[in-house]
């Protein structure tokens, strides 16, 4: 049974740095989760002009950051989720990104060969499957963000390059799943979160942080021990 239970402290601050960070709400959150689930209708033809050409028609169009009636995404695309949802939706502050850049087009590159369409139309008209046969140009929807979005951070030296900077977890909220008597002891933590984390504890038995023992020649009244370690005589082993 002892063996069986494991330290878990380390991963409940996790939880506790998990569940402040959802706490973060878009003032048009529920808004910005509808236009998340939207699906784009696929765009085949761009027009495949200059960039700076580009840049002109919206300066001759008089399309400036005032013209954003999006102040914010949640990218959470049912075209990613199909195949994997292993993160909750990424946020992107869109008018800051757009105030602070100052150039649609650092973003919204083409343009559809459709005039009666919008010059900045949705990243996700045109890019969508991984790969798709008749568009072998085009690269996927993920790629399109990550390859985007990354790359100007890594540039500018500023904004997030780590996966954790724009992605939370999947993780549903543990002050619905923990159940715990007021006062619950160490062990009793252990074994609740074991409840559902049997087979991180499994694999936590089998890492050499839990299995290392050996002599501790400097350990006062315990010199000639040979078997300390965090499996025998360690005092936070619960
Ligand atoms: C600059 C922001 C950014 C960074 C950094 C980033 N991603 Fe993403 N990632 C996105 C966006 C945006 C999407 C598309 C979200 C959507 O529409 O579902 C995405 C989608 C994904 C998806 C598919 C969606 C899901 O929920 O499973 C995976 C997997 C993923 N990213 C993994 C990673 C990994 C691993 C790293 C680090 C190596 C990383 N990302 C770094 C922005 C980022
Ligand atoms: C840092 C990148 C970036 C910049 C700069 C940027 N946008 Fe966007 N914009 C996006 C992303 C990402 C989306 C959402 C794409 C999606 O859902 O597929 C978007 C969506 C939009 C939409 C919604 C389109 C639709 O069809 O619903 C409009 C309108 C828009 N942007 C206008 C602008 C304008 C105008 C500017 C310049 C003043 C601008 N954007 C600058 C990245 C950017
Ligand atoms: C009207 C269609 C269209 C829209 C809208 C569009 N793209 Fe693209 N994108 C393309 C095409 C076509 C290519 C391939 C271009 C080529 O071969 O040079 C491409 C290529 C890319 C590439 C590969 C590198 C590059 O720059 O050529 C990235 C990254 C990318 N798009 C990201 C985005 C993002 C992010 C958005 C939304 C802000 C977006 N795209 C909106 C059509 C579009
Ligand atoms: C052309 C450059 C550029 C592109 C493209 C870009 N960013 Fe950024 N981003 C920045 C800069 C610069 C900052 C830092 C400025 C700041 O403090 O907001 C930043 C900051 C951020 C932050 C941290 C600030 C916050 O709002 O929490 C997030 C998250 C972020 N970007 C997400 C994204 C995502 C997602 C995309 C792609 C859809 C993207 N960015 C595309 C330039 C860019
Ligand atoms: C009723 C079931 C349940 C209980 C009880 C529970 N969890 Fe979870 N936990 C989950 C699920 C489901 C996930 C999301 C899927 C996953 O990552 O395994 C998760 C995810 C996590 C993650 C994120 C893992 C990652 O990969 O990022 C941590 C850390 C975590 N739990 C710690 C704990 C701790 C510590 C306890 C005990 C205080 C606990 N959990 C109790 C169900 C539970």
């Amino acid at each position: 049974m002892i063996k069986k239970i494991v330290f878990y402290s380390g991963l409940m601050i996790l939880v506790a740095g998990l569940s402040m960070a959802q706490v973060w709400k878009a003032p048009d959150q529920e808004k910005a989760k509808e236009r998340a689930k939207e699906r784009v209708k696929f765009v085949k033809e761009y027009k495949n002009e200059d960039i700076i050409l580009h840049k002109m028609a919206l300066v001759e169009k008089g399309i400036t950051h005032k013209d954003i009636t999006e102040n914010y995404f949640l990218l959470d695309s049912p075209i990613i989720k199909e195949r994997e949802d292993h993160y909750g939706p990424v946020r992107f502050a869109h008018k800051r990104h757009a105030a602070l850049i100052e150039d649609c087009t650092a973003c919204h590159h083409y343009r559809p060969k459709d005039e009666s369409m919008s010059e900045t139309t949705r990243c996700s008209a045109c890019h969508q499957d991984s790969f798709n046969p008749e568009h072998p140009e085009r690269i996927g929807l993920k790629a399109a963000f990550h390859q985007q979005c990354t790359e100007c951070h890594q540039e500018k030296q500023d904004g997030p390059v780590t996966c954790t900077g724009c992605h939370l977890k999947n993780v549903p909220d543990h002050k619905d799943l923990v159940k715990l008597a007021d006062g619950a002891d160490a062990f009793e933590v252990t074994a609740e979160c074991l409840r559902c984390h049997d087979q991180a504890g499994e694999d936590m038995l089998k890492t050499a942080h839990w299995n290392w023992r050996g002599p501790s020649p400097f350990t006062v009244e315990h010199r000639k021990d040979v078997q300390h370690g965090k499996g025998t005589t360690a005092l936070n082993n619960y």
